[in-house]
C-alpha cells in the first residue's frame, strides 16, 4: 500500500560508520520532503531506536553534513537489539514514534536487524514497510557492487600509500601497510592496485602463515634484484589475515636478513583513519541515489528490499526510479552476502580469481 503525504518514516545509520552516510541521509531527507513524507532521524543507531531517541532532521544542517564523513545521527553496534527481548523492545518503539517505516543505512548487521523489524505491527494497525541502503566500507554487502563509503575509503588508501612510497623509496625499504575490510579483501585489492603495490595478503587466498612469509620475501628478492633499479617494495595486507603483521614483519626480517641484510621492513596499520574523512565524489553521489531510489520505491508502497548500486553479480531488474539502481529482497540480499563471506558466491569466486591473476602482475 502506498503512502500517504504526512506519513511518518524513521531512519538510522548503524554498525561502521562510512563515508557517505551523512549524504545518504540528506538525499532520503530531499525526496521525503518532496514526496510530503515525513522523515525522522534515529539516533545512534538501533541503540537509540530502544530508547526512541528521534529528532527532527534539519536540511541546513544536513546540507553540510553531506560532504563530511562519520554520521550526523550517530552509529552503535547494539547488543541489546539483537536479543529478543531487544528487538521486542524495538517494536514498541516503533509503533510509540509512530511510524509507518524505517530506512536503514549500514552492512551486513544492520540489514539483518532490518529484516527483523519488517512487517512489525505499525500505531495505525499496518505492517512497518522497510529499505536498507548498504553502507559499509568493507564492500561485503551482497547484491550491491558498491557499497557507500568503499570509494571514499580507497583513496584514502591511496593517498596513504603514495605518501608511504615517498619514504620507502627514500631509505629502499619494504613497508607492509594493513588496510581495514574486516574479513573481505576487497578493498585491500583495489586499493593495491591502484597504488602500485608489489604485493597483496588477503584473507581469501587461504595461504598458510609459512606461505605468506614466502610471497613476501619472494617479491622482495625479485624487487630488490641487483638490476630491477626498484627502491621500495609495497605490501598492501587486509586486516582479514590472521597473521599479526609485526609477526609477519619479525618473520620476514629473519627470512630476508641473510639474503638482503641491508633492507630494513617497517609496518604502518592504517587501522581507523581509512573510516574517516569528506566522501568522494563518486560516494556522495552513490548515496544520494541510492537514497533518492529508496524512498521513492517505499513511497510507492514496496518493501523489504535493498537498493543497491548495478553491477557484476548484481541480478534483477533495474528499478523503474534508477537505472543504476537494483532492488533485492532483504532475504536474497543476507544470503548473498552470507556466499560472499564464505566464498560461495559467484562474485566472490571471480573476486578471488581476479585477486590470483593480479598478484602475479603486481610484483616486479
Ligand atoms: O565494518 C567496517 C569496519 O571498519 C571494518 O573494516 C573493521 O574491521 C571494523 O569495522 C572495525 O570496527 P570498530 O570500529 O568497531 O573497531
Amino acid at each position: 500500500m502506498k503512502l500517504q503525504a504526512g506519513d511518518r518514516i524513521g531512519i538510522l545509520t548503524s554498525g561502521g560508520d562510512a563515508p557517505g552516510m551523512n549524504a545518504a541521509l540528506r538525499g532520503a531527507a530531499r525526496v521525503a520532503g518532496a514526496l510530503g513524507l515525513e522523515l525522522i532521524g534515529i539516533e545512534d543507531g538501533y541503540a537509540g531506536l530502544l530508547d526512541g531517541r528521534a529528532r527532527a532532521l534539519d536540511h541546513r544542517a544536513l546540507d553540510e553534513a553531506a560532504r563530511r564523513g562519520g554520521t550526523l545521527l550517530g552509529s552503535a553496534r547494539s547488543k541489546a537489539f539483537a536479543t529478543p527481548d531487544g528487538q521486542a523492545a524495538a517494536r514498541r518503539q516503533l509503533v510509540a514514534l509512530r511510524l509507518r517505516g524505517l530506512v536503514v543505512i549500514g552492512g551486513n548487521g544492520s540489514l539483518t536487524g532490518l529484516r527483523a523489524l519488517q512487517g512489525a505491527p505499525t500505531h495505525d494497525g499496518r505492517e512497518l514497510v522497510v529499505a536498507g541502503l548498504p553502507a559499509s566500507i568493507d564492500n561485503d554487502v551482497g547484491a550491491s557492487s558498491m557499497a557507500i563509503g568503499v570509494d571514499t575509503a580507497m583513496n584514502t588508501i591511496v593517498e596513504a600509500c603514495d605518501r608511504i612510497c615517498d619514504t620507502a623509496t627514500a631509505h629502499r625499504r619494504t613497508f607492509i601497510i594493513e588496510v581495514m575490510g574486516r574479513d573481505c579483501g576487497y578493498l585491500a585489492m583495489t586499493a593495491a592496485v591502484a597504488a602500485g603495490a608489489d604485493a597483496v595478503l588477503i584473507r581469501e587466498s587461504e595461504r598458510t602463515d609459512e606461505q605468506l612469509v614466502e610471497q613476501v620475501c619472494r617479491t622482495m628478492e625479485a624487487a630488490y634484484a641487483r638490476d630491477s633499479g626498484k627502491r621500495r617494495v609495497m605490501v598492501v595486507k587486509a586486516e582479514g589475515v590472521r597473521l599479526d603483521s609485526g609477526k609477519l614483519k619479525a618473520a620476514i626480517d629473519e627470512r630476508i636478513g641473510r639474503v638482503l641484510p641491508d633492507v630494513d621492513t617497517r609496518v604502518t596499520v592504517l587501522g581507523h583513519v581509512v573510516r574517516g574523512g569528506a566522501p568522494s565524489a563518486f560516494d556522495r553521489l552513490l548515496a544520494a541515489r541510492l537514497a533518492h531510489a529508496a524512498v521513492r520505491a517505499l513511497g510507492d508502497g514496496e518493501t523489504g528490499f535493498m537498493a543497491g548500486w548495478a553491477g557484476p553479480g548484481v541480478a534483477g531488474p533495474p528499478c523503474a526510479y534508477d537505472p543504476y539502481v537494483v532492488l533485492t529482497p532483504l532475504d536474497e540480499v543476507l544470503e548473498e552476502t552470507r556466499k560472499i563471506l564464505d566464498g560461495t558466491s559467484p562474485i566472490a569466486r571471480w573476486r578471488r580469481k581476479i585477486f590470483e591473476e593480479a598478484e602475479g602482475m603486481l610484483a616486479g
